[in-house]
């Protein structure tokens, strides 16, 4: 059993992108664990979860008000990388207005409005954490080989509203961690059509993945808020 033991016993979590592959292991997961009270799953197309479109300020609003329960942990797993008219630039000559638009309101203002509805339902004492997948591209000091424009610049982007969103959420929640992670490469239809590039070794199946960002989430508290987290529990600098 995955250890949740700095979080309160019994325990409410929300997963926001439950299609998803990573998004899926979070449910399966914690739906098994005998600390979950409540669990809470979202998506666009799963037809066991509660209807949410994070394009749709609307329908994130509507979701966020069915929950009537306080929210220790909420997990937000979606995210886009390509689609079938879009690929990640390999240059410059590659970058559209449409697609960059598609990937930040998908990556970046989605999340964005996750927060919005859902930080308010973070207890106001006691552990909680509000998680947003994010990734190690994100990070401008970490990038050395150029390529990607939309993509990185949708997770530089969600990184710094993860910063934002802790100053203010701490004025309330003082044991609340807001925080940015990152999964690893994981073999989901995200990262599918890049796999060919990474060690049997380096590409982590969704479960393994999730444990190790539980592990993270069960040892993180309100003193590492703000800041990006890899699967390894090593911190991400902007
Ligand atoms: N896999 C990796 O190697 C890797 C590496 C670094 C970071 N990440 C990050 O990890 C997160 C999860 O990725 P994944 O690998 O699990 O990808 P995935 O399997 O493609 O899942 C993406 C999820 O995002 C959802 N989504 C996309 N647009 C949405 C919208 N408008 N409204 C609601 N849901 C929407 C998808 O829902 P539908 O099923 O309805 O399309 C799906 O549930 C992403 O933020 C990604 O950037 C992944």
């Amino acid at each position: 059993m995955i250890d949740l033991s700095s979080f309160p016993d019994p325990l409410n979590v929300a997963v926001i992108g439950a299609s998803g592959g990573i998004g899926k292991s979070f449910v399966d997961t914690m739906r098994g664990h005998e600390q979950v009270e409540n669990l809470y799953s979202f998506s666009r197309s799963a037809p066991d979860s509660i209807a949410m479109d994070i394009c749709d300020e609307g329908s994130i609003k509507k979701a966020a008000s069915s929950i009537d329960k306080p929210l220790h942990l909420v997990i937000v797993a979606t995210g886009l990388l390509h689609d079938d008219g879009l690929m990640p630039e390999k240059n410059l000559r590659d970058l559209t207005s449409d697609n960059m638009k598609k990937i930040i309101e998908i990556n970046t203002i989605g999340p964005a409005l996750v927060a919005k509805y859902f930080t308010p339902l973070l207890p106001r004492v006691g552990k909680s954490v509000f998680a947003a997948l994010s990734a190690r591209v994100g990070s401008i000091s970490d990038n050395a080989l150029g390529g990607w424009y939309s993509y990185r610049a949708s997770k530089a982007a969600l990184n710094m509203l993860i910063k934002t969103i802790s100053i203010e959420v701490a004025r309330k929640n003082k044991d609340a961690a807001i925080i940015g992670l990152h999964p690893g490469t994981v073999d989901t239809r995200l990262s599918q059509p890049f796999q060919s590039h990474v060690t049997p070794a380096k590409l982590f199946s969704t479960d393994q993945s999730v444990g190790y960002l539980l592990n993270v989430i069960n040892n993180i508290s309100h003193k590492e808020t703000g800041k990006v987290f890899a699967w390894d529990s090593q911190e991400i600098e902007s």
